[in-house]
């Protein structure tokens, strides 16, 4: 008689990154999580899958989510002392996920502290529908200022699919760029997913972020950690998450 042969379940192992540095994981700022208690439980989970640092990137977009450093820094302390009164042995920090919009072009305009990660890093994104007009002053006006921009999810802009060059631009104009983990799954389409595997070919991708919402994206990165053909490849990569 042949021995039951179950499939093994590896626990997933992200520690070559450590950092998650795009995420939503402070409670009620955005479209991300909503209570302090499932923000503690994704620490816990994130923490089991070899994640010690995380910069927790809310949305700031014009009219949506009016959030500022001062309201974004009073939720991190709510969330800090949670943290340490449950002993939850991870470095949570905050910085921002800026929507390149007019509210932004004023910040940067007014000369106006900005939420930074790493140092001088600056995460912005642009709308799903269209590219934002104000994009490659953003870009050029941080590098002005002696900041980092870092685009989010350039894989995401369906806009940008037809020609792989746009990616190469925003290189050679000095903005890095962040890859969604879910993208190289196909959670978000199997378009994104092929730009997602070509960004990472070519060498081109800086840093990687969980851009967790909810459960479901927490869901979608455990079966990331799963699949070994995809973490192998991304073991063989340099990424910046574990210089933060
Ligand atoms: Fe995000």
């Amino acid at each position: 008689m042949f021995p039951f042969i179950r499939s093994k379940k590896i626990t997933p192992d992200f520690s070559f990154l450590g950092t998650d540095m795009h995420n939503h994981f402070l409670p009620g700022l955005d479209d991300g999580v909503k209570t302090m208690e499932e923000t503690l439980t994704f620490f816990k989970k994130m923490k089991a899958m070899g994640y010690h640092q995380f910069y927790c990137t809310p949305h700031i977009i014009e009219g949506m989510y009016p959030n500022t450093p001062e309201n974004i820094n009073n939720t991190l302390q709510l969330v800090n002392e949670r943290v340490k009164y449950e002993g939850i042995e991870v470095q949570v920090k905050a910085a921002a996920e800026y929507m390149a919009d007019h509210d932004f072009e004023q910040l940067l305009k007014e000369n106006r502290p900005l939420l930074t990660f790493g140092g001088n890093y600056v995460l912005i994104e642009m709308s799903y529908v269209a590219p934002s007009s104000f994009i490659d002053t953003a870009i050029f006006q941080l590098k002005l200022k002696g900041l980092q921009p870092v685009l989010a999810h350039p894989e995401r802009y369906g806009y940008l699919h037809h020609s792989f060059n746009h990616y190469v631009n925003y290189l050679d104009r000095g903005c890095l760029l962040q890859l969604n983990l879910l993208s190289i799954t196909g959670y978000y389409g199997p378009q994104i997913k092929k730009i997602a595997e070509k960004l990472l070919r070519e060498d081109m991708i800086s840093f990687l972020g969980t851009d967790i919402h909810h459960q479901n994206h927490l869901d979608g990165l455990q079966a990331l950690g799963q699949n070994t053909s995809i973490m192998s490849l991304l073991k063989q990569k340099r990424f910046l998450n574990n210089t933060l």
